[in-house]
């Protein structure tokens, strides 16, 4: 039996915001719908680097932010999870520290393209 039609699967590349609508040294959170249901994402932005994850803490599958779009800690180093406080490294996705420590988010695939949209480049993974 074929797998159910993804509405992504027929769209790629698909352009999800313009660069310029994330704070620089922060992140944008987006939904998606796909297959499976509403896909929250988030995307981090380094200058002209972006960095894609699934929206979801490894320790509880929660969304991680505490305020729309603000997904640093103090400091400006580190994801922080809202819930209970685990740090992620911006570029990897990997947990420093808390309840999920050595466990890492879920990447996505976005690039920044000539146009300077930020684009998805791959299918979502599967829920966790
Ligand atoms: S739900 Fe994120 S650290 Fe517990």
């Amino acid at each position: 039996m074929a797998a159910p039609p993804s509405p992504l699967r027929d769209t790629l590349p698909l352009r999800l915001c313009r660069l310029e609508e994330i704070e620089d040294g922060e992140g944008k959170s987006l939904e998606l719908q796909d297959a499976g249901g509403r896909r929250e994402l988030v995307v981090l932005r380094d200058g002209a680097a972006v960095h894609g994850y699934l929206n979801a803490c490894p320790h509880l599958g929660v969304p991680l932010e505490m305020v729309p779009d603000r997904f640093m800690n103090a400091a400006g180093t580190h994801v922080i999870c809202r819930t209970h406080g685990a740090l992620f490294e911006p570029a990897t996705g990997y947990c420093i520290s808390g309840p999920c420590a050595g466990q890492s988010l879920t990447r996505i695939g976005v690039v920044v393209d000539s146009e300077d949209w930020v684009v998805l480049t791959d299918r979502l993974p599967p829920e966790r």
